[in-house]
């Protein structure tokens, strides 16, 4: 009996890790693998596009959170996360709560090609050009006049940059605004 449940034991295990590690990598082949944008880029990017207090910042493929910490802690905006990886998402949910943001960022469990981005008043990308191509008609859809968009390290590969910007470390910051 106890050996049955053992064996119980360890199937359930597997499959949960088989779960989250399955997720991981489609979720890396679907859109982006998990890097973390460095705070003080991030910092830089909020600063260039001027994220004020009640901007409701997006960020698709929200990794750990940080981007939505900072969004919350340091610029006062509602900050908006969507992440599909099980892994990333409860890292993202344990770092807003760590940070005592509950009220002001929120990420929810989602694949964000699913997701309705009208609302975003700014925007925080880093994703691959493959990813980029696949929202091309859903930025041009749903994104509202206004909304001030900033990826890092790849180009939206379907809009011209308004302005690019060459960061602390070397990297680029690209701008685009919705017309
Ligand atoms: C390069 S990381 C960027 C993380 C974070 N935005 C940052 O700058 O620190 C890309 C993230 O997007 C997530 N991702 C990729 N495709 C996704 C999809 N279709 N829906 C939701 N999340 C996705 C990945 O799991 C990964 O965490």
């Amino acid at each position: 009996m106890s050996y049955l449940f053992l064996i119980l034991i360890i199937i359930l295990i597997v499959c949960i890790l088989v779960f989250f590690l399955g997720l991981e990598i489609y979720t890396a082949i679907i859109g982006a693998p998990f890097v973390s944008t460095p705070k003080k880029i991030i910092r830089e990017a909020f600063k260039i596009a001027e994220l004020k207090h009640g901007d409701k910042l997006y960020d698709l493929g929200c990794g750990n959170g940080r981007v939505l910490v900072i969004a919350s802690k340091e610029f006062g905006a509602q900050a908006f996360g969507y992440e599909f990886s099980p892994l990333h998402y409860l890292l993202s949910k344990l770092n807003i709560y760590l940070n005592g943001c509950l009220k002001s960022a929120q990420v929810f469990w989602r694949n964000f090609y699913k997701v309705n981005i009208g609302n975003a008043d700014v925007m925080f990308l880093w994703l691959t050009p493959k990813a980029f191509k696949k929202l091309d008609h859903k930025f041009k859809s749903e994104l509202k006049k206004g909304t001030r968009i900033i990826t890092y390290s790849s180009p939206l590969v379907f809009w011209k940059p308004k302005q690019i910007y060459e960061t602390s470390n070397g990297s680029k910051l690209f701008y685009y605004l919705v017309e």
